[in-house]
């Protein structure tokens, strides 16, 4: 079967009544398209969880802070259908901006105390676009898992808080991070690199991976695990380091000291492209 594109609500609600009405549970990956491995590693693991699986393709005006970074944010709606085709997902939902927001929005989600650091406090307005266009998203396909890549931590965060704090009816699930063998991240942003960016690219995950094995070796101090992570970044001039923090995993706060699971989460620019990845360490038990 084929995939079906929806391009308005009322397209869509009828798509996913029709699952419902064969009896399928409706898994959702939500993106803004380009779709690359990480997002058809969401789309097979809602594949083997849910009988039908709904995609949205939408560049999502509202959680970008430069017009001009919205304004070239690859758009390859023919591509991303046949990959949800091949993929076997069962819905597209690509609406064209003014049917997502048809007049001037009033309404909006902000999850507080989560989204004010880390990538919040240097994209502001950021999360609560993501939120927004999530909670609207979720009222429009009405799914009940939906599944969201680990690379992006925050936002994952972001979105477990505002499913749990609104009792929105639905399983987020999280999808580990896709990595070229390399180690760098599978992102959408990737194709903007210069082959020499792409070359010093994989440093961002050595870096966190040398704040992990410290703190995994029983380094306590978040300063010390930073100072290990930074001396893999300080290498190469053409990347500025934006944060690299060490927070705790729910609330995102930065830890005084490591005394259980952390997440170690960057941001980076090389050249004119701004990278994130993150990773998890637990640190080993005292003796
Ligand atoms: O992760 C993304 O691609 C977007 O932030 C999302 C969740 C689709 C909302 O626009």
């Amino acid at each position: 079967m084929s995939v079906e594109l929806a391009r308005t609500v009322a397209e869509t609600r009828l798509a996913v009544a029709r699952l419902r009405d064969a009896g399928k549970t409706i898994g959702f990956v939500p993106t803004m398209g380009a779709l690359h491995a990480g997002h058809g590693r969401l789309i097979d693991v809602a594949r083997t969880e849910c009988g039908g699986v709904v995609v949205s393709v939408f560049v999502n005006p509202i959680q970008f802070n430069q017009q001009a970074d919205y304004d070239r944010y690859p758009r390859t709606i023919e591509a991303d259908l046949t990959f949800c085709e091949e993929r076997g997902a069962d819905v597209v939902f690509a609406p064209p901006v003014d049917e997502m927001y048809p007049r001037p929005l009033r309404t909006h989600v902000d999850v507080e105390g989560l989204t004010e650091h880390l990538c919040g406090a240097f994209r502001p307005g950021h999360f609560r676009g993501v939120a927004t266009v999530v909670a609207k998203l979720f009222a429009i396909v009405q799914p009940d898992r939906a599944y969201f890549g680990e690379k992006d931590a925050q936002q994952l965060a972001v979105i477990r808080r505002m499913v749990a704090d609104l009792h929105l009816p639905v399983t987020i699930v999280g999808v580990p991070t896709v990595r070229e063998p390399s180690g760098l991240a599978l992102s959408s942003r990737n194709q903007r690199l210069s082959e020499k960016e792409r070359a010093i690219a994989p440093a961002i995950y050595r870096a966190l991976r040398a704040a992990a094995a410290a703190i995994e070796r029983g380094e306590r101090d978040p300063q010390a695990a930073k100072c290990a992570a930074l001396a893999e970044l300080s290498c190469d001039a053409r990347m500025r380091l934006e944060y690299l923090e060490i927070v705790d995993p729910e609330e995102l706060q930065p830890v005084a000291e490591i005394a259980g699971p952390v997440l170690i989460a960057t941001a980076v620019w090389l050249g004119e492209t701004r990278l994130i990845d993150n990773v998890t360490a637990v640190p080993r038990r005292g003796e």
